[in-house]
């Protein structure tokens, strides 16, 4: 596959918080993609972007930490939002990343990597779905939850073991992905989409 022809994966990590279990978890899911000879990965960390907690009005100048992402994200032609689950949702810094952009969103795919205790996460992502539908990108069903992700450390260390579910559900995800991706990279390139 050529240069131009593999899809632009960004990963983000949605977790900005000191002593954070994110880089981890997204970590695992970017060596993944990487792995694929049709994606290309760029690892977003909202920790390193230093975005602006309080958005500015149309009439001021868009901060330089924002601009400075912008063409990450328009570079991206799909995404994958790595996420805890914080008081049933997520985290807020993730909210106001989200809110910063528009149109680098817009109808392209987008997965979640999801994390936390019982739930794995999954209220975080359902609430994420109905954000990104609004921005009319295009959540895709497959998604990965992981529930009490601390027993999925292997006895060496490492995380996930091999053996665990999320290995072949992040195949899967990353598969889905890769399809809605091209199909929507191709109708991008025929017709500009809100045309
Ligand atoms: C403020 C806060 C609220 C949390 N609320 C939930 C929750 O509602 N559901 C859940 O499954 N886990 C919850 N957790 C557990 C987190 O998912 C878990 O600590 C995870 O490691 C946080 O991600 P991070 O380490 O990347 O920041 C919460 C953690 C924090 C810090």
């Amino acid at each position: 596959m050529s240069e131009s022809e593999r899809l632009r994966l960004a990963v983000i990590i949605g977790s900005t918080r000191s002593g954070r279990f994110g880089p981890t978890v997204a970590g695992w899911f970017a060596a993944k993609a990487r792995r694929r000879a049709d994606l290309e990965v760029d690892l977003i960390d909202l920790a390193e972007a230093g975005l602006p907690q309080n958005l500015t009005d149309q009439d001021e100048p868009v901060p330089p930490q924002v601009r400075a992402l912008a063409p990450r994200l328009t570079a991206a032609d799909a995404f994958a939002v790595v996420t805890p689950e914080y008081n049933r949702s997520f985290p807020a810094p993730l909210k106001t990343a989200i809110d910063w952009y528009y149109e680098e969103w817009q109808a392209k795919p987008v997965t979640f990597v999801a994390y936390g205790r019982e739930s794995g996460g999954l209220h975080a992502i359902g609430q994420l779905r109905e954000i990104f539908t609004e921005l009319n990108a295009v959540a895709i069903r497959d998604a990965i939850c992981l529930p009490r992700y601390w027993d999925l450390f292997a006895a060496d260390g490492s995380w996930p073991k091999p053996t665990a579910d999320c290995n072949a559900a992040a195949a899967t995800a990353l598969d889905r992905l890769s399809w809605w991706a091209h199909a929507l990279r191709d109708a991008r390139a025929r017709r500009p989409y809100g045309t």
